[in-house]
């Protein structure tokens, strides 16, 4: 399980501090794919650089933490912020934004797995032996074990992604993260990322966190989700009910612009533009936007809370309107 508390981070700047994400709590649970969508800019990445505990100068934590927690071959552990990364491979992979780049381009695949797997993990075993279980889990996903002799540039988009995917999941870590697997792939390729990720998860019944600024990937594959605005979650909840009964009003707009089958209209956007992080207006971050705001929601930030069971999200107009 991932349990964010309180948290909050900033990128330290020349002309200041800009405070990225803002007082986040919640859970992600064990064996769910959970999804973060959000604008571009909102806070994604950065979010998953705090949860598996990249948080490295110009970003730093302001407040609260992140606990992993689970069990793996019967063992149970728990790590925070700080400590995450002594169970990185073996307990939380991430598969990074642009991933393509976290291979090098020059070095022959299996010289990029072999270096990949922890020390622990290949004691009493050749490297032939290594290589042997690299190429036996290759082919369970259906890929060709001959990648391994390849270099990465010789391999299409959509290989070197699944090659990272296979990278990132031979370990059966607890919990994976992958910040936008599929974007920048054609269509098609892109569908065959997306049954990899949900066949993995399947299989090792593990956490799959999933980031897209894509509605159509969490629409997909998402069991739960969190939709994300200017560095804050405003809504969580299970995926399907999130499309058909959207809560708050940044929600609605966001369901509402999804093209659908059969519906010919022209969609809108959501108009203006989120606010600058360095400078965001008081109230809720959204209000600027928002066509029901009022004045209470443009001076006093809501709370992020349950407002139905298993539904969560920041908004005061949740107590009058639908009397929650
Ligand atoms: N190294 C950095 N220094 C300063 N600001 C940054 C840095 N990286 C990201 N930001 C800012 O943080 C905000 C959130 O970025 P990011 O987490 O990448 O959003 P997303 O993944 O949702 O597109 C953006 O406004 C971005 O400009
Ligand atoms: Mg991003």
């Amino acid at each position: 399980m991932l349990k964010v508390e309180n948290l909050s981070a900033s990128y330290q700047t020349i002309d200041g501090d800009v405070h990225v994400i803002k007082d986040l709590d919640f859970e992600i649970r064990d064996n769910e794919i959970f999804g973060i969508a959000g604008e571009s800019g909102c806070g994604k990445t950065t979010l998953l650089k705090t949860l598996y505990d990249i948080v490295e100068f110009p970003l730093v934590i302001d407040q609260g933490k992140v606990i992993l927690s689970g069990e793996k071959n019967g063992k149970p552990f728990s790590y925070e912020s700080g400590q995450i990364r002594k169970s990185w491979w073996n307990n939380i992979s991430y598969v990074p934004q642009a991933a393509q780049s976290v291979l090098n381009p020059i070095v022959r695949l299996k010289k990029q797995f072999l270096d990949s797997i922890p020390a622990e993990d290949k004691k009493n075993e050749t490297e032939e032996q290594t290589l042997a279980r690299v190429a036996k889990y290759l082919e369970d996903l259906s890929l060709s074990p001959d990648v391994l002799e390849s270099y990465p540039f010789q391999l299409s988009g959509g290989m070197r992604q699944r090659v990272i995917i296979a990278l990132a999941t031979f370990m059966s870590p607890n919990v994976v993260l992958a910040d936008e697997p599929t974007t920048a792939l054609d269509v098609v390729v892109q569908r065959g990322i997306l049954m990899m990720l949900m066949r993995l998860q399947k299989q090792f019944k593990n956490t799959l966190v999933i980031v897209s600024h894509d509605m159509g990937v969490h629409y997909q594959i998402t069991n739960r989700m969190a939709i994300m605005y200017s560095g804050s979650v405003i809504e969580l909840g299970d995926t399907e009910d999130i499309f058909n009964d959207p809560v708050h009003p940044y929600t609605q707009m966001l369901v509402a612009a999804l093209p659908r089958v059969g519906d010919k209209s022209q969609k809108v956007g959501i108009p203006g533009r989120p606010p600058a992080l360095k400078n965001p207006p008081p109230g809720c971050r959204f209000a600027p936007r928002c066509p029901k705001a009022t004045d209470r929601c443009r001076s006093e930030v809501p709370k992020f809370r349950e407002v139905k069971p298993g539904r969560f999200a920041a908004c005061h107009l949740l107590n009058e309107e639908v009397g929650l």
